[in-house]
């Protein structure tokens, strides 16, 4: 056996083991984590439903809340902007939310329970990227129709402002709205079911 046979053996062993210690090092240190946490904050980490108060947001402003590990954004919108979302239809790849992950009190042209809030998660449909809300229009840049909506700088998908994909972009579907429901005016919990 050659010196280099010896070496690329020695080297693949010890890449495995390394990567052996490190998966035990991530885990030894995520579990005193949740070891250390009280019930609730445990049950939380681990995925329970999130209380996300929603009664200091203002129109046009977006808040991200944490449920499952991934960020869940609150959006209010203007009357304009929940307006815009039918004239912008004919654009769009699933305008009708036949493909696109949401809960069923949810598949509607506004994606949501309320007309003014949206509850979406914050993920591009394509290769996970974090799409930025760009409210703004005209925006030639974008689009010369664009109506508002949000923009993936990854590879260039566009949404409107109730997360549908325009027609032709690299990714296929709508972004997920989450299960979700109001237990006051200003409280969604995420991560619950809204009770028809
Ligand atoms: S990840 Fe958003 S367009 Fe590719």
């Amino acid at each position: 056996m050659s010196n280099e046979g010896v070496d690329g053996n020695r080297r693949r062993f010890l890449t495995a083991a390394t990567s052996v210690v490190g998966a035990g090092g991530t885990l030894a240190v995520i579990w005193p984590f949740l070891a250390s946490l009280k019930p609730s904050a445990k049950a939380q980490a681990l995925g329970a439903p999130v209380a996300a108060d929603i009664a200091k947001i203002e129109e046009g402003q977006q808040v991200t809340f944490v449920w499952r590990g991934s960020s869940i954004w609150v959006l209010k919108r203007s009357k304009e902007m929940v307006d815009n979302l039918a004239k912008g239809a004919s654009v769009l790849a699933d305008p009708n939310s036949e493909i696109s992950r949401q809960p069923d009190y949810c598949k509607n042209d506004h994606r949501s329970i309320k007309p003014e809030y949206l509850v979406m998660n914050g993920k591009c449909t394509h290769l996970g990227c974090s799409p930025k809300l760009r409210p703004d229009h005209p925006d030639p840049a974008i689009d010369p129709n664009w109506l508002g909506g949000y923009f993936c700088p990854c590879h260039g998908s566009k949404y409107d402002l109730a997360g549908r994909v325009y027609s032709g972009q690299p990714a296929p579907k709508n972004m997920e709205v989450p299960p979700h429901r109001y237990a006051s005016d200003t409280l969604v919990i995420i991560g619950e079911d809204q009770k028809a």
